[in-house]
């Protein structure tokens, strides 16, 4: 057991939450809740990325200033992670006082302790909104940002702070090839290909644009810049630790990022090397998970494709939401969001398969045993269920990656396998034949068991849900209080149940 320091990317401030940010938040805190479960001490950072020209630009088009926008923009943020039972333990914002003590703090322990990594150079390219950075020709097509093709890019010329990326490719290279650092292995793949073409210094910061962390350091004419939004934007994992007061170490570092994978190249190449240039410890692992497109097309606010958020939660409630998302949409590569594959699985996974499986065995125990559990279980049964279990082990603690589908996957094996033991044992028949009181209490009991521990397996993805089922086996108290360590030991004989509505209605209200 230990500590386990967890965070996502934080979104840019400049306008309402969408289903990749969504899909993003959920994932992890499907991990943070399992990582406790495991019985460790999580922390989980969400927060808000608010200073750049993004956000900027989008102020100036709403005739507010910045700090106004991005004050609405993060209470809708953090309303949306409440609706969704987002359980992050802190919500940093990067306009905070504390971050900007942070990122300058930084900034000075490279300059400290690598003082060739920072200098001064005149640069021109082609600078993109959407990805705050500047555009290799590569990147471009007929004038446009491949990611951004509804946005402007933008000619800058100027005189920056530059770091220099370019010394640290090796020990990049090293990290990358050598250590599971990076993951899934596409991601890895692409990032070695990059190091393989050469890195190039980046700037580290911007002349004439004044929203963001200054930079700490005048250049040589005297001018104060103002640090790079992505300079500025990384360090959250760091400043939220209280860095750079000494107890930051209790926290850093991180033992995961999750973050999208068009920013693979910030997480794994970037930050690494700023830390490596600050002399800090690097972050253990940096997930990068696919996109959910919309009928095929990437979903974001630059690109121009939306769906509304609550009207897509509203459709069956936030857990068959999570559930489905994180179900369709492999956590290391793309996939759709179509609301036909939505209600399809609504029904056949959760309605007909686990709805179902808790219902009849539900009423069961209350009919033919007065709502107690009997003692009971079926060695065949807990075998392959375990076997099942541990797959979603690897799939959930990263020892395969961080795999959620299939660890969903193997979990409703075992629900498919108690409701064909259900159809196998006819419980309705045995009630009819007192010479099987016995066989009725086995079928009964193991099926109780069953269902108890898939509810602690399922308890990361649909927190509200499985606590209610938790409930209605009469399970002392919260599924989210169970270790898994300890699951193998549940002995339901005895609990009350308690019959209620379906858990996933088929008609939604
Ligand atoms: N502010 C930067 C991140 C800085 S982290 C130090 C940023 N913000 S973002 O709002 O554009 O994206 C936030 C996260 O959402 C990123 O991890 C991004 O990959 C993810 N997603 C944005 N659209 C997405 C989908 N359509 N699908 C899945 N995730 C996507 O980048």
């Amino acid at each position: 057991m230990g500590g386990f320091y967890l965070t996502c990317a934080i979104d840019y401030a400049n306008g309402d939450p969408h289903l990749g940010h969504a899909y993003e938040k959920i994932g992890a805190d499907v991990i943070a809740r399992y990582q406790r479960m495991c019985g460790n001490d999580v922390r989980f950072l969400l927060g808000m990325d608010e200073h750049g020209q993004k956000v900027a630009l989008e102020a100036a088009e709403r005739g507010v200033e910045p700090q106004a926008l991005v004050d609405a923009v993060s209470g809708r943020f953090q309303a949306m992670w409440g609706r969704l039972g987002i359980s992050h333990d802190q919500f940093i914002r990067t306009t905070s006082e504390s971050h900007h003590v942070g990122v300058r703090a930084l900034i000075e322990a490279i300059f400290a302790r690598s003082p060739d990594d920072f200098y001064e150079k005149a640069y021109e390219g082609w600078y993109c909104v959407g990805c705050e950075s500047f555009k290799q020709d590569n990147e471009i097509i007929q004038g446009k940002c491949v990611l951004h093709p509804t946005r402007t890019l933008q000619w800058v010329a100027e005189k920056n702070w530059f770091f220099r990326l370019s010394a640290y490719s090796e020990r990049l290279r090293a990290l990358i090839s050598e250590t599971d650092f990076l993951g899934p292995r596409s991601r890895r793949n692409e990032m070695l290909a990059l190091l393989d073409q050469g890195l190039e210094d980046i700037s580290a910061s911007r002349s004439r644009f004044t929203w963001g962390v200054p930079f700490p350091r005048a250049s040589s004419d005297g001018e104060t810049q103002t640090t790079y939004v992505w300079f500025d934007a990384l360090p959250n994992y760091l400043t939220a630790t209280g860095y750079p007061a000494d107890s930051y170490s209790g926290l850093w570092p991180a033992d995961l990022h999750v973050i999208g994978k068009d920013i693979t190249r910030f997480h794994s190449i970037i930050w690494p090397a700023m830390l490596m240039a600050a002399g800090l410890e690097l972050p253990r692992r940096v997930w990068a998970h696919g996109f959910v497109l919309l009928a095929g097309d990437r979903f974001s606010k630059s690109a121009g494709v939306r769906l509304n958020l609550d009207g897509a939660i509203d459709r069956f409630g936030a857990d068959a939401f999570r559930y489905f998302l994180l179900r369709e949409v492999p956590f290391d590569s793309d996939g759709n969001f179509a609301w036909e594959r939505f209600e399809e699985r609504y029904n056949a996974d959760l309605a007909n398969a686990w709805g179902n499986l808790a219902s009849r065995t539900i009423s069961m125990i209350d009919r033919y045993r007065d709502g107690v559990i009997p003692e009971g279980g079926d060695s065949a049964i807990d075998a392959a269920d375990e076997a099942d279990f541990s797959v979603y082990h690897e799939n959930m603690n990263g020892a395969s990656g961080y795999m959620l589908h299939d660890a969903l996957k193997a979990v409703w094996r075992a629900v498919a396998r108690g409701n064909e033991f259900v159809d196998r044992q006819a419980p309705w028949k045995l009630a009819t034949d007192p010479s099987a009181a016995a066989e009725l209490d086995r079928t009964l009991g193991s099926l109780a068991l069953q269902l108890a521990r898939q509810c602690v397996h399922v308890a990361p993805f649909m927190p509200e849900r499985a606590e209610e089922l938790w409930r209605r086996l009469g399970a002392p108290g919260s599924v989210h209080d169970q270790r898994f360590a300890s699951s193998g030991a549940l002995d339901p004989a005895g609990w009350a149940v308690t019959k209620g509505a379906p858990l996933f209605p088929k008609e939604p209200k």
